[in-house]
Order: structure tokens, then C-alpha cells, then sequence
């Protein structure tokens, strides 16, 4: 192997052979190829308007870099390991095309600066895409929520039936938390949004460039105000990455009571055919592939958060190849994201509820115990202590019975407490129970209404 044509001048012999195998970044570096011309682009014509190269050099380069674009579009452009990398295989194609113009449109750059560039390029876009996935999950819910505001279910702690809620407070939920799933992304894209390029190998450059004018044409907010941070820093795709994993984590226990809710025990809601598979075996199946895969990818994602934050937690300033390692992590988080997000909004929006199986196991347990409690409080003016202890003795006396609250005969409480009167039944059964949390933020279905009016407005 020849000496590398790119800065052969100090190198007589090639790379081992293990080496052409193990430092090249051509294989996953590729998909920066579009944000590499862009970067490319607005930096020729930030040398052109600074007089640093001709005009007639900026056209040369120009039209070099929109044939490389045409040829990677259609397939024919040729990546080569022997150039390592995405920027090496473009200037290096590019001065095949343009001639000696190619070799000036590095001056005032170096890889360093056009790499953290292009890779914030990419992020940002991908924030986008995540919002835009987010987006589509949130209204998968909101649809559900919108067809299930009476419909009750257990509300669990501890996984024990609790309180009832209803199908929608339960979306809603979810709606919320995808929502700062969003702003994080949003802040993750603001706060990335400066321009490293300029930053030249580490230190700046000597040449008068103009970097406010290549920030611009790339649409962020300004420069990078120190080279040395500018090429060096990565902690903007350690705050996708922490962006992506609470976001895979939501993901996660959604899916995650999705599997439990479509199994038998449960039977609260049917996935459909588009996003369940059948067993090779077991003719009776009907797996949720879906959801335990988009529960299985989260730890991926948090892996490639740990990996990264690994890679740069030890490095001195400025760049180092160990940067390399950035782009392939958050590549797969973001492969990983993206597909599971549209999968779980496709898979939710087109799950049916088991409204009478929920209802059903909404009354197990005696979920209206606090009700009960409450009503004592209010109407025998007993401290709430004291209340919970004469309910958990009737709640013992119904299950002695085998009855639900709502169906144990008045006689039987007021044996334990005499005060109470027939009033009481009206706050025993679970659609009370549900009615009667009117605090903001709870069950009951007009705060409910009010969640999803608030939600169809923003997701407009
Ligand atoms: N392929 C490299 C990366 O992904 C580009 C920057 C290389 N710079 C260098 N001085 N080796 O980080």
C-alpha cells in the first residue's frame, strides 16, 4: 500500500495491513456525507468572500461537491477505507473533479473542526426527528384517551389494585412524560446549536475568516467561542444520548405493561395482527414482539450513553481519535429511538381496549377502601386514623363475605361502626370512587376532559 496521497509528504511507508482494517471510520462515517458537503459548501464560499480563495476556485469546488452529492444519492459514489474516513473519500473524489481548486478548499480547516460540524449537524437533526416520532406517539395516546375517559381500570401501586382510574388519566400520563421527553431533545438541539467550524485543528487559524458568516449558512446561532472546546467537546451527544435513554426508558414501561396487560392474566387490551406475531409452535399465540423489543432496545440506548461518556470521561484536550468511537453510538441510539417510537404510536393507536375486563378487575381488591375512610372523616367527623382502622375492619368482614364493598350490607358495617348510615353506599362503587377525584391532575373525567383539551391544543 502506497503512502496515504492526503498527507503523504511526512510518510514513506503505508499502514500495516491491520491497520487499514482497524482506523477507518468509512463504514459508518458515511452518513455524515450530506452535512460533510453542506459544512464544505459554506466554508468555500466563507474563503471566497474573505478573498482567501478565487472565485473562480469557489465555482470549481462547488460544482465538484454537487456531483459527489449526486453520485452518493445514487449510489455510485465510491467510499474507499484506504481514505479512511467520510471528509478524506469527498476531497479526495473532489479533486478528481476539480483539480488543484480541491486541494484549497482545507485551508483554514482541519478534520477536527469539520467533524465535530458535521456530527452537530446530525444531532440536530435527529433531536428533530425525535420530536417528530414524539409527536406521533403523543397523539396515538391522545386518541386512546379520548375514546376511554369513562373507562375505568385498577390503578396499581406496588403492582396491587389501589384506587380505580381511568384508560385515559393512564394515557395521559404517558402523554406527559413523552412531552419533557420532548423538551429535552428541544434543549438538547438549542444548546448544541454553535458552530465549531473555524476551530481549525485546535487553536484557530491565521487566516482572516469569517466565522459568524459559516455559522449562519449552517443555521446555528453563532460560533463556538473556543477552538479548543469547539473541536474537543461532546457533550452534546452525551445529552442526546441522556435524551434518548429517559425517552427508551418511557418507552420501556409502556411496553413493558403492554406485554403484561395483552396476556391472559390481564386481558386489558388486544394488540392487533399489524403488531403481534404468532409462535411456530404454539398455534394459540399471539406474542407482543413489538413491545418486548422496544423494551429490549433500551438497553441499548443506555449503553451507548455509557460507552460515550466512558470514551471522553479520561481525554485531555484537544482531540483525540478516541472521538472516533462518538458517532457510532449515537448512530444505534438513534436507530434504535427513532423505529420504536413510530412502532409503539402505531401498536397503541391500534390496540382495543377490554373495557368490561378492566371494569372487572377495577372493583378486585376493594380499591374504594379510602373512599370509604374519607366518608367517615367527613361525615362522622372521625380522624383519619382512626378511619382507616374501622375501614380495614370492614374491609375484613366483606372479604369474609366474599363480597365487594359496594355490595356489603349496611348492617354488617354499621356492626363495626354504628354511626354510619345508608349515605355511604353512594361513595362504594369504583365509578364514584373515579367521579369523586376532582383535584387537578386527577382521575375524576372532567379534570380528565380538561387534560385532553389542554393536549389537543398543543399537539395541533
Ligand atoms: N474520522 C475522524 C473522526 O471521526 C475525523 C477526524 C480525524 N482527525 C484526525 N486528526 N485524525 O473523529
Amino acid at each position: 500500500m502506497s503512502t496515504n496521497k492526503m498527507w503523504g509528504g511526512r510518510f514513506e511507508g503505508g499502514p500495516a495491513k491491520i491497520m487499514e482494517e482497524f482506523t477507518p471510520s468509512i463504514g459508518f462515517d458515511q452518513r455524515l456525507a450530506g452535512e460533510d458537503l453542506n459544512g464544505s459548501r459554506a466554508h468555500a464560499k466563507m474563503l471566497a468572500i474573505q478573498g482567501i480563495i478565487t472565485r473562480v476556485d469557489l465555482d470549481a469546488i462547488l460544482k465538484g461537491l454537487s456531483t459527489i452529492e449526486a453520485e452518493i444519492r445514487e449510489g455510485t459514489f465510491e467510499f474507499k477505507r484506504a481514505l479512511e474516513d467520510i471528509h478524506l473519500n469527498i476531497e479526495s473524489r473532489l479533486a478528481e473533479l476539480a483539480g488543484p481548486a480541491a486541494g484549497r478548499l482545507h485551508t483554514a480547516r482541519s478534520r477536527n473542526d469539520q467533524v465535530a460540524t458535521d456530527f452537530r449537524l446530525w444531532v440536530r437533526a435527529a433531536c428533530t426527528r425525535a420530536d417528530e416520532s414524539l409527536i406521533l406517539l403523543q397523539q396515538a395516546l391522545l386518541q386512546q384517551a379520548t375514546a376511554n375517559v369513562t373507562t375505568i381500570m385498577p390503578g396499581f401501586t406496588h403492582m396491587q389494585s389501589a384506587q380505580p382510574v381511568t384508560f385515559a388519566h393512564y394515557c395521559l400520563a404517558y402523554i406527559e412524560m413523552f412531552g419533557r421527553d420532548r423538551t429535552r431533545f428541544a434543549d438538547t438541539a438549542k444548546r448544541l446549536n454553535e458552530c465549531p467550524l473555524g476551530s481549525a485543528a485546535l487553536a484557530g487559524t491565521p487566516y482572516f475568516i469569517d466565522r459568524e458568516y459559516t455559522a449562519r449558512q449552517l443555521g446555528f446561532a453563532r460560533p463556538m467561542r473556543n477552538s479548543l472546546d469547539g473541536v474537543s467537546s461532546r457533550d452534546f451527544a452525551l445529552e442526546y444520548l441522556a435524551a434518548a435513554t429517559i425517552a427508551a426508558t418511557h418507552l420501556s414501561k409502556l411496553a413493558g405493561e403492554l406485554v403484561q396487560w395483552c396476556s391472559p392474566g390481564f386481558g386489558f387490551v388486544k394488540l392487533s395482527d399489524a403488531f403481534t406475531t404468532g409462535s411456530s409452535i404454539m398455534p394459540q399465540k399471539r406474542n407482543p414482539d413489538a413491545a418486548e423489543l422496544i423494551r429490549g432496545k433500551t438497553g441499548r440506548v443506555l449503553g451507548d450513553f455509557v460507552a460515550l461518556a466512558t470514551v471522553v470521561k479520561g481525554l485531555v484536550l484537544a482531540y483525540g481519535t478516541d472521538l472516533q468511537e462518538d458517532k457510532e453510538r449515537v448512530f444505534d441510539a438513534a436507530d434504535a429511538l427513532e423505529p420504536s417510537l413510530k412502532v409503539m404510536a402505531g401498536m397503541f393507536a391500534d390496540l382495543t381496549v377490554n373495557t368490561a375486563r378492566m371494569r372487572a378487575l377495577a372493583n378486585a381488591g376493594y380499591p374504594t377502601a379510602t373512599d370509604l375512610a374519607d366518608w367517615l372523616v367527613q361525615n362522622l367527623n372521625m380522624p383519619f386514623r382512626d378511619a382507616h382502622h374501622v375501614t380495614g375492619s370492614i374491609v375484613k368482614r366483606a372479604e369474609e363475605l366474599g363480597v365487594d364493598l359496594d355490595h356489603l350490607p349496611l348492617e354488617e358495617m354499621q356492626k363495626i361502626e354504628p354511626a354510619i348510615t345508608a349515605d355511604v353506599m353512594k361513595v362504594l362503587s369504583v365509578e364514584a370512587s373515579v367521579a369523586a377525584r376532582m383535584s387537578y391532575g386527577g382521575t375524576a373525567p372532567d379534570r380528565v376532559r380538561e387534560q385532553i383539551f389542554f393536549w389537543k391544543e398543543k399537539l395541533k
